[in-house]
């Protein structure tokens, strides 16, 4: 989950790593720090807590050169204390690391390391990585930093992403990638090459890339790219050329990422649609999916697998692709998934969902089912990423950047990327009438404009935050195809503004967590003019009845709602498979605002990350 940025070249490293870091601090903040050499041997500066308390060390005490790396970390072994925060340097000074990762047998490899006679500054995992290096680089590896590390990480368990430096080779610097905890990209310049966990902390100054793969090394100077296998056999890697936006990186006119996310829905919206449809057929394309008629109609089962926001979307799929593409669908939690020995066969298509394409759960997941033989398919935004990479097939979100921890905009594209699949699988697979076919796609040019209107509610949302932000819980209610919009609801509120939420099928409210509501627990029921609207009708009758707030997300033109709800949000009528999509858009805004009033830090809320990279 932490972010990493490495420098060599001819420019001031501080600057371009600690630019680099800012743009990846979204990756964790319960520390940061930087390592560079100058020709005085290895200088570190690292402090607790978010970059600007590094930059403030830095300002006050400078670092000055050409090679060096960076961090910001998300703790998970060790507190968050600068004692803890990368880089460590190895016993003699020699070496300095940054990593993502977790190290399994740390404990076995610290103890025998202390029984050799290393002495350790830190409480972290991490720290065995670097004294390994070292104790490598002095026996038996002649001081080399390639061999040193090749030998250090062979003794690893886990997954990791490894840059490493050192004052006795002092002109490169050496990347590893094992499993899934989180990409390494090489950044290519002229006299100058960078690396970095994400993209967006290197794009500024380098568009054309290249992704190291699970058990390669990169040796990296001002010069050249070497990458190799762990074994020390060369590689010819691809160079990527990754795409740009400027505009969509920086907050602009808004408070937050957050804040911006949310508005960006209709141009993202629109931008997933970009392409895909043929007006004049009224069909849908989607020609990264590498798909055949004869392979979509061999498809007997679909499998999603996602974490948090974009395991709710699969929620959301499933409706779409049953109904329209009539595959039998499961969505799993890729944290759960290959613990349960899942029936797999090549018949399977298994399907992630993942914004950042490193949610190493959703990699896991995907691993297993490409070990089992299924077709492989990602739902991903950041292009390049690991899942997209891996896959038999993509289809990107096009939502640009998503910066802001709680996911926003990707859980909206996510959804519409979904129902272009079903419809797609639906034309190889003839499962629709033409009239069918022409009606589900008719529907989609419709959404930005939609997604606008819903977030008109944006005043009238403030004015309910005033209302409500002192409240401690909240329950939030959907059903059928909305239901998973009220966990989504909910997880917003839960993780930018720390109050306990949860999201309920309506149907099962009177099955126990009635037994919460009294006039202290605000009730958001999602009751649009759809098939089960009577039936959501009567949970906000029984909801009033025990004495609950009701607060109704309902279809603009409903006045009977306001007879029985305290508060009544509207939103423009729209197809019901695309409801969640217009749903979604004001509990965000509530979310947001409520955080807000409460003077919580939305963009970076505490404890979280917004790739979560280690199990
Ligand atoms: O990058 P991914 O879509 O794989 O991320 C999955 C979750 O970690 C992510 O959706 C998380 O739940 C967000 N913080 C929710 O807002």
């Amino acid at each position: 989950m932490c972010g990493i940025v490495g420098y060599v070249g001819y420019q001031d490293a501080t600057t371009l790593i600690l630019e680099g870091l800012q743009r990846l601090e979204y990756r964790g903040y319960d520390s940061a720090g930087v390592a560079l050499l100058n020709g005085q041997g290895i200088q570190v500066r690292r402090d607790v807590g978010k970059l600007s308390n590094l930059r403030a060390k830095v300002d006050s005490n400078p670092l000055h050169g050409h090679t060096g790396i960076g961090h910001t970390r998300w703790a998970t072994h060790g507190a968050p204390m600068e004692r803890n925060a990368h880089p460590h340097v190895s016993m003699s000074g020699d070496f300095v690391l940054v990593h993502n990762g977790i190290v399994e047998n740390y404990l076995e490899l610290r103890a025998e390391l202390m029984a050799e006679g290393v002495r350790f500054d830190s409480d972290t995992d991490t720290e065995v990585i670097v004294q390994l290096i070292e104790k490598f680089a002095h026996n038996g590896a002649q001081g080399d930093i390639v061999e040193a590390t090749r030998q250090a990480v062979k003794r690893l368990r886990g997954a990791h992403a490894i840059v490493v430096m050192s004052q006795v080779q002092p002109d490169r610097l050496i990347a590893v990638r094992i499993g899934n905890a989180g990409g390494v990209a090489i950044g290519l310049g002229d006299g100058e090459n960078y690396i970095a966990s994400d993209i967006p902390a290197i794009l500024d100054h380098t568009r054309r890339m290249i992704f190291l793969e699970s058990r390669q090394m990169a040796i990296v100077t001002a010069q050249d790219v070497t990458i190799e296998t762990l074994d020390g056999q060369a590689i010819t890697a691809t160079i990527h050329d990754v795409p740009y936006d400027p505009i969509s990186a920086v907050k602009g006119e808004y408070r937050h990422f957050m804040q911006k996310e949310i508005y960006e829905q209709s141009r993202a919206v629109a931008d997933t649609l970009g392409g895909r449809i043929d007006f004049e057929h009224m069909q849908v394309m989607l020609p990264d999916l590498n798909l055949t008629p004869e392979k979509a109609q061999a498809i007997q089962r679909l499998v999603i697998v996602a974490c948090g926001t974009s395991y709710y979307s699969g929620l959301i799929g499933k409706f779409f692709l049953e109904k329209i593409a009539r595959i039998n669908v499961e969505v799993d939690y890729g944290s759960e998934y290959r613990y349960r020995d899942p029936l797999i066969d090549a018949n399977t298509a298994v399907l992630a969902i993942t914004q950042s394409g490193e949610t190493v759960d959703t990699l896991a997941a995907m691993e297993e089912a490409r070990e089992k033989g299924a077709l492989l398919w990602s739902i991903v935004n950041a292009v390049g990423s690991q899942a997209m990479r891996v896959s038999d097939g993509y289809i990107t979100m096009n939502a640009g950047p998503e910066i802001g921890v709680a996911s926003t905009k990707a859980f909206t594209t996510s959804i519409v990327d979904q129902y272009l699949l079903a419809v797609y699988l639906g034309q190889l697979r003839g499962t629709l009438s033409e009239s069918e076919r022409r009606a589900y796609v008719e529907a989609l040019p419709k959404l930005p404009d939609l997604i606008g209107r819903a977030l008109e509610s944006a005043p009238q949302i403030e004015h309910l935050a005033d209302l409500l932000h002192h409240c401690q819980d909240f329950l939030y209610l959907g059903r059928g195809i909305n239901y998973p919009v009220a966990l989504e609801g909910a997880l917003k509120l839960k993780e930018i503004s720390y109050i306990h939420a949860e999201g309920y099928p309506a149907g099962e409210m009177k099955h126990g967590p009635i037994a919460l509501i009294d006039e202290n627990m605000p009730v958001l029921t999602i009751t649009l003019k759809d098939a089960l609207y009577e039936k959501m009708i009567s949970q906000v009758e029984q909801a009033k009845a025990r004495g609950g707030m009701v607060i109704a997300l309902a279809t603009e033109g409903d006045n009977f709602i306001a007879t029985k709800a305290d508060q009544v949000i509207y939103i423009p009528e729209t197809p019901e498979l695309l409801s969640p999509i217009v749903a979604v858009i004001p509990l965000q805004l509530l979310a947001y605002a409520v955080a807000v009033k409460r003077g919580a830090d939305v963009d970076q809320p505490r404890n979280l990350a917004k790739s979560v990279t280690v199990e």
